[in-house]
């Protein structure tokens, strides 16, 4: 509960609602393709709570790979940020050390840096596994927590053309929440149009959602749009229309879902969505609109 008056003087002092979680994905890998360090895990999320928009959400991607939660958890604490763990499902073995990593975690720092928990990234949208293997492993990892005492919500992350396919519902039954990935780049939309088409991405998982397990959030786990890279249809990567469409999406997006911006940095990939660039600064302006 540490993070409660923090939160409540925030919410005191900014003009606008903390009721929705402003989120950032940061991988484990620096951009050199080492892994973060402790001081490396601390820098980002400082950098991350500097930002006009005070983030302090940060989805990681898995818990075991490059020792994430055994890193990334003393810096969350530190640093007031809490975390949207990701637990890798594939393989067996796999799954085994990211369960082992979590349980670790918890053991170590108690449960109050986790915002929740998502079982798997895009396995469903990969098609590297079945919906009922998935949401037995998603009930499985609720299991484990639960019995720790942990009560934050357990879920699933995937496109939103994963969820919105009729064959993976066991998937949303077993979730607490909804994950989705929105990106309006990799479906070829010209940014005059992103906008629409990312909401569209939304609410079609919303209404599917709606349908199978009434009352469950959809969030918004991944989204953004490339400072550079290829064009792909009718999409052009440019730092002018990673801009807008940080006005135009990100901004609706905090008075009404939970989203988690993609992401902190990512300046040798080619498209490159991150924020922050290889000189350490944010490539464009990252304010909570
Ligand atoms: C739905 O998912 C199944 C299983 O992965 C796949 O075979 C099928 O092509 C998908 N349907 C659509 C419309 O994408």
């Amino acid at each position: 509960m540490r993070f409660i008056p923090m939160l409540a003087a925030v919410a005191a002092v900014l003009p606008y609602t903390t009721a929705f979680y402003k989120g950032v994905n940061v991988g484990a890998k620096n951009p050199d393709g080492s892994c973060k360090t402790q001081a490396q895990w601390t820098t980002a999320f400082n950098k991350l709570k500097a930002l006009p928009g005070y983030f302090t959400s940060v989805r990681v991607f898995a818990a075991s790979d490059c020792n994430t939660l055994a890193l990334a958890v003393p810096a969350a604490i530190s640093t007031g940020t809490q975390l949207l763990v990701g637990v890798w499902t594939e393989d067996g073995t796999h799954f085994g050390n990211e369960k082992a990593a979590l349980q670790a975690a918890i053991t170590a720092h108690g449960s109050d840096w986790i915002l929740a928990i998502s079982v798997g990234s895009e396995d469903l949208y990969r098609g590297d596994t079945d919906a009922n293997t998935l949401a037995q492993q998603i009930y499985d990892v609720r299991g484990m927590v639960r019995a720790m005492g942990v009560t934050q919500q357990v879920g699933h992350v995937d496109t939103w053309t994963a969820w919105v396919n009729g064959t993976n519902t066991a998937v949303i039954k077993a979730c607490d929440f909804i994950g989705t990935d929105g990106y309006p780049y990799w479906q070829g939309t010209a940014i005059a149009n992103a906008a629409t088409t990312f909401w569209d991405s939304v609410n079609a998982v919303r209404n599917v959602v709606n349908t199978v397990s009434p009352g469950k959030w959809v969030w918004v786990t991944e989204t953004g749009w490339p400072v550079s890279g290829p064009n792909h249809g009718n999409a052009v990567p440019s730092v002018a229309n990673a801009q807008t469409y940080w006005r135009a999406v990100a901004c609706a997006a905090f008075n009404q879902v939970h989203i988690f911006w993609y992401a902190y940095e990512d300046y040798n990939d080619s498209p490159s969505f991150g924020v922050f660039g290889s000189n350490g600064n944010a490539i464009y302006d990252l304010r909570a609109c």
